[in-house]
């Protein structure tokens, strides 16, 4: 695992759109791995302006999102989908049509992430996946457990990362008990990874995940066995 320390958030989110617009470079075709939370959001702020200046194309991009709340409409403004939209997806050309996120109202959870991870391998799998990771060291929502999940799946939340989400909620009542998710595995089938942590609440985590040694109820550290991962954090 590659780890690059930076000084300050902004550092770290110009490492992280700079990253991706150079696979969007080398591959204009090429599938991406959004992730929600606050830590990405400079990054996307940061991808933003570089389409702006004209430095980057979306059109032949195809994306695929971590996971998304069950259940959520789209138009729930907690709602992954409107995340995205919001930050990155309104504001650059990648067509609706590439945008892939969990279906946060399917009446059949497990027939939707099925298809979730069919649809990520008829893309020809995810080329840079983005990952934040909570402070209890998930990452999607593969909450701790004794063992892991691989596929596409619905999953409860944990209280920790229901108390953790509530910030963004009006009450933690508000905060859904359930997600859709990308698997372990379905994440680590990305041909590269980074995962970006920002703040001090997650340096336990991030010291977990640099320990190298792979522990359950500490998801992220699964990726001590995927061979191109970079870290990025800062305090
Ligand atoms: C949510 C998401 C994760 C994300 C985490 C951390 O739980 N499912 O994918 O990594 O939040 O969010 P933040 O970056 O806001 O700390």
């Amino acid at each position: 695992m590659k780890i690059i320390q930076c000084s300050d958030y902004n550092e770290l989110s110009l490492y992280v759109a700079q990253q991706f617009a150079q696979t969007i470079k080398s591959k204009p075709d090429c599938v991406l791995g959004f992730a929600t939370g606050s830590t990405p959001i400079g990054a996307y702020k940061k991808l933003r302006e570089m389409y702006d200046k004209g430095e980057i194309d979306f059109s032949k991009v195809t994306s695929f999102n971590l996971d998304e709340y069950y259940p959520i409409p789209p138009t729930d403004k907690n709602s992954y989908h409107y995340f995205m939209k919001e930050n990155l997806f309104s504001h650059i050309n990648l067509p609706e049509a590439n945008i892939n996120i969990p279906d946060g109202i399917t009446t059949n959870p497990d027939d939707e992430c099925k298809k979730y991870d069919e649809r990520i391998e008829r893309a020809g799998g995810i080329d840079l996946q983005l990952l934040g990771i909570g402070v209890n060291g998930h990452i999607g929502f593969n909450e701790p457990s004794a063992s892991l999940e691989s596929m596409t799946h619905k999953t409860s939340l944990t209280e920790q990362t229901v108390k953790s989400n509530a910030r963004f909620f009006n009450s933690p009542e508000e905060v859904p008990r359930f997600a859709l998710t990308m698997g372990i595995g379905s994440i680590m089938k990305a041909k590269r990874i980074i995962l970006a942590a920002s703040g001090e609440n997650k340096m336990k985590a991030v010291e977990m995940l640099e320990s190298g040694k792979i522990n359950t109820m500490w998801p992220a550290t699964v990726l001590n066995a995927h061979p191109n991962v970079t870290l990025v954090w800062c305090k």
